[in-house]
């Protein structure tokens, strides 16, 4: 039985990742090797508590619970000795990650399942530094962790069905839905996700619209909830760029070359909400949504 959960990575994902367990009543150690970033996390977290609170979603007392719940370290080995599951959400990295796995299967218990949140890494080659292979997992988390309900499950090459059916019962267990994908660039979400994106940006730097009125088309017309290009900003064009590459690498096709207006925003350096500006500009405290001078008529 799953009782006690490691979270590697304290920064967007895993402090909503602990957030969640512990407020269903998981023991939580999340871990970092940045204490400025547990210290923040735990902040983070106890804020959204305290909205929960505010609208009446959890009472005082299961927020002073979930948060005694939570136990911070520094050291993986600590922290995992004795851990049922361990969800790595550190840096997209893929040597971080490798080096992850190969000292998390050194110190876990023989039964314990190491999961990972990566948003593109192949579940199959994390797996391969571990000598229990058939139970490494991908565990998709989406942003923001407290309010999105899906977790994409994702099977390496050697992921067992008993450890499957193990995490979609977990997924259930703390109210989210699960859905499960095979390990290939991009699994499910991102597939999909972002080369609609790119084409956006593809769709914009021909001119066939422009920003404002390729987000109205998609979200009054596709009743998204947010536009691509502002969702865009919203994950960071970086991190798209770094998905239509793994695409592109692992896939081998011409339409998932990156869009080239993609990757010279990312040259110069903008990134989207993290860096101020991307298809739109955001300052701190305002939530008008400005396009960017760049894409101004
Ligand atoms: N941000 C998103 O919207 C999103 C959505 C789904 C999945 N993901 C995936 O989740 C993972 C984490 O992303 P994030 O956005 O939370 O990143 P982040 O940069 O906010 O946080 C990463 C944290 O990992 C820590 N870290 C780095 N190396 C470490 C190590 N060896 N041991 C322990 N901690 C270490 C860093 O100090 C940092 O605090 C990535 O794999 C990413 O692809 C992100």
């Amino acid at each position: 039985m799953i009782k006690n959960i490691t979270v590697i990575g304290s920064g967007t994902m895993g402090n909503g990742i602990a957030h969640v367990f512990a407020q269903y009543g998981y023991n939580v150690n999340l871990t970092d090797v940045n204490d400025v970033a547990l210290k923040k996390a735990l902040d983070t977290i106890a804020k959204n508590l305290d909205r929960q609170v505010s609208k009446g979603s959890l009472k005082e007392e299961e927020k002073t619970a979930t948060l005694a719940r939570i136990k911070t370290y520094r050291d993986l080995k600590e922290s995992a000795t004795k851990a049922d599951l361990v969800i790595e959400a550190a840096s997209e990295n893929v040597n971080i990650k490798l080096d992850i796995f190969k000292q998390l299967d050194e110190v876990c218990p023989p039964q314990c399942i190491l999961a990972s949140n990566t948003s593109s890494i192949s579940i199959t080659k994390i797996a391969n530094v571990t000598k229990r292979a058939d139970k490494v997992i991908g565990m998709h988390f989406m942003n923001p962790v407290p309010v999105m309900k899906l977790v994409e499950v994702i099977n390496g090459y050697k992921t067992s069905k008993e450890i499957t059916e193990t995490i979609i019962t977990l997924s259930k267990a703390i109210n989210k839905t699960p859905a499960v994908a095979n390990d290939y660039p991009g699994f499910i979400a991102n597939r999909i996700l972002i080369p609609m994106i790119n084409e956006a940006i593809i769709s914009l730097q021909e001119g066939v619209g422009g920003v404002e009125e390729i987000d109205t088309v998609m979200k009054l017309g596709m009743a998204h909830p947010m536009g691509p290009l502002q969702l865009a900003d919203f994950i960071g064009l970086d991190v798209c760029l770094a998905i239509m590459n793994v695409l592109y690498d692992g896939l081998g096709k011409d339409k998932y070359a990156p869009c080239p207006l993609l990757v010279n925003m990312v040259q110069a350096g903008n990134f989207g909400v993290k860096s101020g500006e991307g298809f739109y500009k955001y300052t701190a405290g305002s939530k008008e949504l400005v396009v960017s001078d760049m894409f101004r008529k």
